[in-house]
């Protein structure tokens, strides 16, 4: 298909259709929706739905079908319909939410996921996903942290590129694959307090050093479109936004991915009051180089006429509409509308025991061991009381996980019994008024308390934000009831953002699961009686408490820094009722066996930007008890013309261990590992001393200094 000779043929009413994306049931009124919200009473014609672009969520092969059919019956020139829907973490195969993937450190069970979500996907003849999100996620108040991969950008940047590389694969002409549609451009994830849709505020310096790291990784990854974000930047809605649009996404990052808007985002300029009305924000919007507008009809209704009065100039236009008929060419629709889609192979793949294996293997990977005073693993002779909001839920999918159905999976209280748990109690009591003296009794019976803690799926996600991030209903106080009456104690929280455990702490032990999808419950299992190693690590911290926020590792020094030698001075960057650290630390996770560090080496000390720096150290696992081991290195720059973080994650490898085996891991860094980005997103970097820290978190490792010569400073003659 000559796409230009396409274009040509196209009045400009039919250009513009190109560019508008509708829910399925504009094409046939029988068809439930995925979606909500004002997308069902657009005021659109007949024939501009037979115009439309792309559709917005459907739910199987014989919708697509009958969509794409009825569509192509009435248009006129037969351009094929693109479906597009938010298969985020798993389409009927549900794997753990993002935050829970990145706790894994693990990037190739990212691929995995997303291959196999393409793979089931594509059967219902979905042909883009609107992921990975990429957001850099800082505010546990937030509620789409839980869709993120956290707080550093090296690690957001790595999980997003395996994303799309694990969803377009080989290539997104092949049946089975999937364009990678990036999210939310840019940096929503800074939305003041936590508050979803909140004003995004941030310095040039962050945004290019923090903010745009992974948004940029997974467009070098191949991402075939950007979505634009809700907030503001720079005052400017991402939207409506030419320096993000333009001069960020074209100019710096030579990207012709297709941008689209966010769910009726470009109408909410209005909103935003950076429109007079929706003629100035389809102005506005063609003029910074948004293509397709989900779910509102700016364009639709003004883009004519501003470019019949001579304001907009049609080769703004003809741009954004050449860049969607390129992807529906590069996704093979000319030649195949309805690829895909195939009710067959639905039967077949959806949902295999083959994915569901690895749906648990990734589970496995992704939960996150707290704390353990040698509670864990527990021995099947055990008497146990389980107790909580999730000791009988199946609830285990999480946000975003709309075609997974949770009826399918299996409560903690039926894996426990499956395995022939002795269980003196169950109860899904989320506090102790909801325990009866009879209740306690019974708990008293036990050796052992599982409480199965932690928030509803709907507490976190799009538009969900709290501003308290403790366990909700007090369920603290079962814990407090089960140490009054000597138990030992482990909490296994279901999640979707860091909280605040300050007033669990007397648990023995503590294992974070966020939401792990379909096979949640039987890896919770193995993790907590030993058939398998907790390996995972935080991809966030978490605050002592709620005032804390914002508390991540990656932070600057401050003029004031409080250190280990001057706690007693009182003029320091500090609170005066909380400690500075977060209760869990960037990159900690516990595992049942105990890893030394030993031998730090650097093939040089002094460098030069042509270098390639060498690195060793030997890890050793000094327990008999198998396991992987997350073996992190970060960086420090002590002197740049920006102030710089007293750390960042620049590399990491997940390593297996034997009981008793020693390991040497290997990294190289080069000029690119340790520079910066000035605030017009040169990068740049200084002479001096750089600090190199490899360890098992970021707060314990093992440290070596180097220095770069050869770039003076500008003191310097
Ligand atoms: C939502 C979300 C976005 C999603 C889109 C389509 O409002 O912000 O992440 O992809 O709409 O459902």
């Amino acid at each position: 298909m000559k796409i230009d000779n396409l274009l040509k043929q196209l009045t400009t009413k039919e250009k513009i259709g190109q560019l508008l994306q509708l829910a399925p049931f504009y094409f046939d009124i029988d068809l439930k929706a995925e979606v909500a919200g004002r997308i069902r009473s657009l005021n659109i014609d007949r024939e501009g739905i037979f115009m439309s672009g792309s559709v917005l969520g459907i739910s199987n092969a014989s919708e697509m079908i009958k969509v794409q059919q009825k569509y192509l019956d009435i248009n006129k020139h037969k351009i094929p319909l693109m479906f597009m829907a938010d298969i985020i973490h798993g389409y009927e195969t549900i794997f753990p939410v993002p935050i829970a993937l990145a706790s894994s450190f693990n990037p190739l069970i990212a691929f995995q996921t997303a291959r196999i979500s393409a793979i089931e996907a594509s059967t219902a003849g979905i042909h883009v996903t609107f992921s990975p999100m990429a957001d850099l996620s800082r505010d546990p108040r937030w509620g789409r942290v839980v869709e993120s991969f956290g707080e550093d950008p090296y690690l957001a940047g790595v999980f997003s590129a395996q994303m799309v590389k694990g969803y377009q694969n080989e290539g997104i002409e092949k049946i089975g694959n999937l364009a990678a549609c990036v999210k939310h451009f840019a940096a929503y994830g800074a939305s003041e307090a936590g508050r979803d849709y909140n004003t995004v505020d941030v310095s040039k310096t962050a945004l290019y050093n923090m903010y745009l790291k992974s948004y940029k990784t997974a467009i070098d990854a191949g991402a075939k479109m950007m979505m634009t974000a809700f907030n503001v930047l720079d005052g400017v809605p991402a939207t409506i936004n030419k320096y993000l649009l333009r001069t960020v996404l074209r100019d710096q990052w030579k990207s012709d991915a297709v941008t689209i808007s966010d769910y009726d985002s470009l109408k909410q300029v209005l909103d935003h009051g950076c429109a007079e009305n929706e003629k100035d924000a389809a102005y506005r919007a063609i003029q910074a180089g948004l293509d397709i507008e989900m779910a509102s009809v700016c364009y639709v209704n003004y883009l004519e006429e501003l470019i019949d009065e001579g304001i907009v100039d049609i080769k703004k236009l003809d741009e954004a509409v050449l860049r969607v008929l390129q992807l529906k060419k590069d996704l093979g629709l000319f030649e195949d509308s309805f690829k895909g889609a195939s009710i067959d192979r639905e039967k077949e793949l959806v949902r295999s025991k083959e994915h569901l294996k690895i749906s648990k293997k990734v589970a496995l990977e992704s939960a996150v061991l707290l704390k353990n005073e040698q509670t864990l693993p527990l021995n099947k002779k055990q008497k146990i009381a389980l107790i909580g909001p999730y000791a009988k839920s199946k609830s285990t999918n999480g946000p975003w996980s709309w075609h997974g159905k949770i009826e399918h999976n299996l409560s903690l209280e039926e894996v426990f019994s499956n395995n022939n748990i002795n269980l003196t109690f169950v109860s899904d009591a989320e506090n102790i008024d909801q325990l009866s003296q009879q209740n306690i009794t019974q708990i008293e019976a036990s050796e052992v308390v599982v409480l199965a803690l932690g928030e509803d799926a709907r507490l976190s996600g799009e538009a969900h934000s709290r501003s308290d991030i403790k366990l909700p209903n007090h369920q603290d106080t079962l814990v407090k009831l089960a140490r009054s009456l000597n138990k030992e104690v482990v909490v296994i929280l279901f999640n979707g953002r860091p909280l605040d455990l300050s007033n669990i702490m007397d648990s023995n032990a503590i294992l974070e699961t966020w939401f792990l999808g379909s096979r949640a419950t039987e890896a919770i299992f193995d993790l907590i009686y030993g058939h398998a190693n907790p390996s995972g690590k935080l991809p966030m911290s978490f605050p002592r408490t709620v005032g804390q926020i914002p508390v991540y590792y990656n932070h600057l020094n401050t003029g004031r820094p409080l250190t280990d030698n001057n706690q007693n001075y009182e003029y320091l960057s500090r609170f005066l009722d909380v400690e500075n650290t977060p209760l869990f630390s960037f990159g900690h996770g516990l595992s049942y066996a105990s890893f030394k560090y030993s031998d730090l080496e650097i093939s040089q000390i002094e460098f030069d930007i042509d270098t390639t720096l060498r690195l060793s150290i030997n890890v050793t696992n000094e327990s008999q008890i198998p396991g992987h081991e997350v073996v992190q290195l970060y960086i420090r720059d002590h002197v740049a013309k920006i102030s710089r973080p007293v750390k960042e994650l620049k590399k990491f490898k997940k390593i297996w261990l034997e009981g008793k085996q020693t390991q040497t891991v290997v990294f190289e860094l080069d000029i690119h590992d340790l520079s910066y980005f000035d605030s017009n997103g040169n990068e740049t970097y200084d002479s001096g001393k750089f600090t190199i820290m490899v360890g098992s978190n970021s707060q314990e490792t093992l440290n070596i200094d180097i220095w770069l010569k050869g770039v003076k400073h500008d003191y310097q003659k």
